[in-house]
């Protein structure tokens, strides 16, 4: 566990009396307070002065009198509290500032605004249409269920020529909250922390780009080009020396149950509740790509689905620990059995794959007639063999899976990693739920194609060995039939 920040009394300059009362706390909050994307979420641990550093942001622009500024929280009791600080700190930070409390607008002595607003339902947009802001904040983020109203306030984002003032949208949020799923697909699955990507669709993963009915785009020639940028910022109590240096805070959210505790504490995004596998951490298991060695064993594993979406994983066994690493991964929906070879042939180029597996039901899909889905595939040099699918099997596939990410007690390391190029299974395989009937296994019903790829992998129980590279075994004997292993 890291050590709480010490932090010195700040420096007082005198010309900028104001950096006083603003001193921003070292770290995350600094960061915040100085990125330049267009829309950055500061997210994380509850204490880690995010709403704090949401009400300073503003100050940013406050001298110049063209700007015009919007901040949001879901509901007006979580509003008066945000109003609360506000009133703390613009005083004595901007001296001549007023608060209409009715409009509940702050006005700046250089004439510029900020608007403190609820926006509870999806229709209460319309409250903002046709204004036109060049800052709008959401505080606590994940509170909003869908991606709607985030979505929508980007198109008020506007500032007249000459103004000075780039364009900016800023969030903060705990981890958890209905929303916690699009805004985790939002900023935090696409890059590591703390850097500036394009923004992506949450929902298609698509780079969001300039359209070609935008008159703007069209005259400075950007139609066709990436539209924002992106960052996330992690927040952590220990980074508020306001709050960590009192070991009380800590010591309560340290009692909590664990997966709320990850969440109010450890600011973890990866944990849901009733999370199938909540020992799946990012700093553990997700590792940057390397080479991988052309003598190590690979295979790959297989989900396929025409109409939903085809999971494959492949999959490399380092010898010296014979820990296994996911290198690469496919997700891709409506492809045929042909083309679907085809691409798995291509990313294989200059590889050597000792085996494939695929869900057995596969050899038995047909069309009225003709071969399989399998057989389809293996006529055109893609091979395969099919995965247990005998009874138990599911469970002890969980079983094993559980195994693999434990933490080796002999390397300290755990028995499986992913490349940070997987991104689809780091974001899924950690919010699978629990069956709700059958804590053995998982929801069935949440998107498991690459889960069930993983699990398919995993139940060949691949090994390194120069003489264990028999391709055979469709099913194993549990050595403990209580156990299962
Ligand atoms: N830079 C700062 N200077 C002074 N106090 C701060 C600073 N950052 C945070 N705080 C204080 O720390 C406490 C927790 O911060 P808050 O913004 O409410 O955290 P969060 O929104 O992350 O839960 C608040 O009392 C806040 O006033
Ligand atoms: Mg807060």
């Amino acid at each position: 566990m890291k050590v709480p920040a010490k932090v010195k009394a700040p420096d007082v300059e005198v010309e900028k009396a104001q950096s006083v009362i603003f001193q921003a706390n070292p770290g995350p909050q600094t960061d915040f307070l100085s990125a330049s994307e267009q829309e950055v979420l500061y997210g994380g641990a509850a204490g880690g002065g995010k709403s704090y550093a949401m009400v300073a942001d503003p100050v940013r622009y406050v001298n110049n009198p063209k700007s015009n500024m919007l901040l949001v929280r879901r509901s007006t009791e979580e509003l008066r509290e945000l109003i609360s600080v506000s009133k703390d700190l613009y005083p004595k930070a901007v001296p001549g500032s007023k608060f209409l409390e009715r409009e509940k607008t702050w006005i700046f002595p250089s004439g510029a605004t900020l608007w403190m607003s609820y926006l509870d339902k999806d229709d209460d947009v319309q409250r903002y249409q046709g204004q036109a802001f060049n800052w709008i904040g959401f505080d606590e983020l994940t509170q909003w269920p869908s991606a709607y109203a985030w979505n929508y306030m980007r198109s008020r984002l506007r500032t007249s020529t000459g103004t000075g003032l780039p364009l900016i949208q800023r969030a903060t949020s705990n981890p958890g909250g209905s929303g916690h799923n699009w805004v985790k697909k939002t900023f935090i699955d696409p890059a590591p922390a703390n850097e500036s990507f394009w923004a992506v669709d949450h929902e298609t993963g698509d780079t969001l780009k300039w359209p070609a009915n935008s008159k703007f785009a069209v005259k400075n020639g950007l139609v066709g080009e990436p539209m924002l940028k992106r960052k996330f910022i992690p927040a952590t109590l220990f980074d508020n020396p306001y709050l960590s240096e009192d070991g009380m805070y800590e010591a309560n959210l340290l009692s909590l149950p664990e997966h709320i505790r990850r969440k109010l504490l450890d600011g973890d995004w990866d944990v849901s509740e009733g999370a199938a596998f909540p020992e799946f951490n990012r700093k553990v298991h997700v590792v940057e790509p390397f080479d991988i060695p052309d003598n190590w064993t690979k295979f790959r594993a297989a989900d396929y689905g025409y109409s939903s979406y085809t999971g494959i994983v492949w999959i490399a066994v380092d010898p010296t620990d014979e820990k296994l690493i996911v290198y690469r991964e496919l997700y891709v929906s409506k492809v045929l059995a042909e083309d679907l070879a085809d691409m798995v042939l291509l990313a294989e180029t200059g590889e050597r794959m000792r085996y494939g597996v695929l869900d057995s039901s596969l050899w038995h899909k047909r069309g009225d007639s003709g071969p399989s889905i399998a057989e389809r595939m293996i006529a055109k040099g893609c091979r395969w063999r099919p995965a247990d699918r005998s009874k138990g099997s599911r469970v002890s596939g969980k079983n094993e899976l559980h195994r693999r990410l434990q933490v080796d007690p002999d390397t300290g390391e755990p028995r499986m990693v992913f490349f940070n190029t997987c991104k689809k299974m780091i974001e899924q395989l950690p919010s699978i739920p629990l069956d709700k009937r059958n804590p053995e296994d998982v929801d069935t019903n949440s998107e498991d194609h690459l889960y069930d790829a993983l699990r398919y992998g995993v139940m060949t129980r691949p090994q390194s060995g120069y003489f264990t590279n028999d391709t055979t075994p469709t099913s194993y004997t549990p050595s403990d039939p209580m156990m299962g292993y």
